[in-house]
């Protein structure tokens, strides 16, 4: 759907030509390309401030049906995410006027400070993500996906970066997948179904995968986990997805949070936030895509996802708060809040994960606590790592992917806010404040001396109104972020 071409726009044949223009700069090299900027900047309403557009039909001297302007602002404030985001614009409004086929003239990096790759890889990111359009449920299908996307550069970059536009199109193809499972509503995605979908997936893309079904679950004492599925009539599940390649020898293990509708249980959520719970999977739709995406590029490292599944509702089989149950890891948790669900099922995925694979690294991917939405806001995930180097490299991902993350602290003597007067530790801490931070203390207790990174995406995993280059709903959050990670290379 997206490739790189060097062609001469006196010569080709163009329907819909995109131009990216900045306010106080020129930032093309093609000549034709630089006059039709300084045509579209002699006009009165354009000027290229930020989100500015204006379209030309049949420009003299080429074969352009049309041309798209599109405003950058000024060349000194413009970033690649600014460039990502005008792609995703871009590709949203075409889509909506009908565009098929577009060709895009990509500036050179040199007058915006950033190199070939970053200008290339944020334009081919927000036009591959801002051309999803997820309408499977409604029965009018008003726009469409445009079909292919042509990158007009030097006929050097088109060997350059022979290798970008395919693996781009692979890792947001799965943040596109992420968002897809997140949006599907739960009906649709109960635990044993979502397994099937995660399997199917696995299948195609050469992933080994194995289902831990409701009774596997009971005989190797899952009892965390299958507490908060005690009160469903959808019976809970996990699945283990490996990606084993002959290379691989240290083993990173990815957790996503499944949980594929959050009632709170008996300790029920009330109003507004009810609303939006079929996203409570999004953690294990990350790791499920970042696992295709990995086994799709061939990456030479050993991954393993684990993934759990549960429905938290409200039934006469549902878990008391009060009740106490014994942990895979042997651990006692009193269930103080049944809607403190997520830490109990990553506990037990985490202590599997752990004993079975004794990985180099374990990372978790959850949407974990509103204490978290509220301190950092909604587009801003918390992490927390019990090794250094490991926070560093996902910070250094998020700035890369522009999927942020904000370092929060594992105080020691927080740890006291989860004491149990029955068991050895309470699900429910005994503040209020700093939720986000008791949360993660609970599930350091389930990884042992395992380098440990916790990713809350409460925030960022699911949004009520599109952005740039995202529709409304979920955003997929983590694919690129783990994906990045993983390719940067992995702590030590
Ligand atoms: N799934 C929620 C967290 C959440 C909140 C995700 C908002 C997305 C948006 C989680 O299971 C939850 O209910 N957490 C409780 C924990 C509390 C009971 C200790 C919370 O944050 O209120
Ligand atoms: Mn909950
Ligand atoms: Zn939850």
């Amino acid at each position: 759907m997206i490739h790189l071409a060097a062609i001469d726009l006196k010569r080709e044949k163009i329907s819909t030509l995109l131009i990216p223009v900045c306010e106080d700069q020129s930032i093309h090299t093609d000549a034709a390309v630089r006059a039709l900027a300084e045509t579209a900047l002699g006009l009165e309403e354009f000027q290229g401030k930020q989100d500015q557009e204006v379209i030309l039909y049949n420009p003299p001297g080429l074969s352009v049906e049309r041309a798209v302007f599109r405003g950058l602002g000024k060349a000194e404030k413009l970033d690649a995410e600014g460039l990502r985001q005008m792609a995703g614009k871009s590709l949203k409004r075409c889509a909506k006027m009908g565009v098929a086929r577009l060709w895009v003239a990509v500036p050179h990096g040199v007058g915006l400070g950033l190199d070939a790759s970053s200008v290339l890889t944020a334009l081919l990111e927000g036009a591959v993500l801002g051309n999803h359009v997820f309408d499977r449920y409604k029965q009018n299908k008003e726009t469409k996906s445009l079909a292919r996307i042509d990158f007009l550069v030097p006929a050097e970059h088109t060997r350059r970066f022979q290798k970008l536009p395919s693996q781009i199109e692979t890792v947001c193809r799965g943040t596109i997948l992420a968002r897809e499972w997140v949006n599907t509503p739960s009906n649709e995605k109960t635990p044993v179904q979502f397994a099937r979908l995660i399997t199917a997936a696995a299948k195609k893309s050469g992933l080994s995968a194995r289902v831990f079904t409701e009774a596997e679950l009971q005989h190797r004492k899952f009892g965390a986990l299958l507490a908060v599925g005690a009160g469903s009539l959808n019976r809970p599940a996990m699945v283990v997805l490996e990606h084993k390649p002959r290379s691989g020898r240290d083993t990173v293990v990815l957790v996503g949070k499944g949980v594929t509708f959050d009632s709170g249980g008996l300790n029920i959520k009330t109003g507004p936030s009810l609303g939006d719970m079929k996203s409570d999977m999004a953690g294990a739709a990350a790791v499920t895509a970042t696992l295709l995406t990995a086994a799709a590029l061939k990456l030479s490292r050993c991954i393993v996802g684990v993934i759990p599944l549960v429905e938290n509702m409200v039934s006469g089989r549902s878990t008391r708060p009060g009740d106490i149950v014994t942990s895979f890891s042997g651990k006692t948790v009193e269930i103080g809040n049944t809607d403190a669900e997520g830490r109990l099922i990553l506990a037990d995925a985490m202590a599997y994960a752990v004993k079975t694979y004794a990985p180099k690294v374990l990372i978790d991917v959850a949407t974990l606590t509103g204490a978290c939405v509220v301190a950092l806001g909604e587009k801003i995930a918390g992490i927390f790592a019990s090794d250094e180097t490991l926070r560093a490299e996902i910070l250094a991902a998020a700035g890369r992917t522009q999927e942020r993350c904000w370092p929060l602290p594992l105080p020691e003597d927080y740890k006291e806010l989860l004491k149990s007067s029955f068991a050895d530790i309470n699900n429910m801490p005994s503040a209020r404040e700093g939720g986000a931070i008791s949360a993660a203390l609970f599930l350091s207790e389930f990884v042992g001396n395992t380098p440990w990174a916790h990713i809350d995406i409460a925030g960022p995993a699911y949004q009520k109104k599109e952005s740039a280059y995202c529709g409304a709903g979920g955003t997929g959050f983590g694919v690129r972020l783990l994906m990045d990670w993983l390719m940067m290379g992995v702590s030590k």
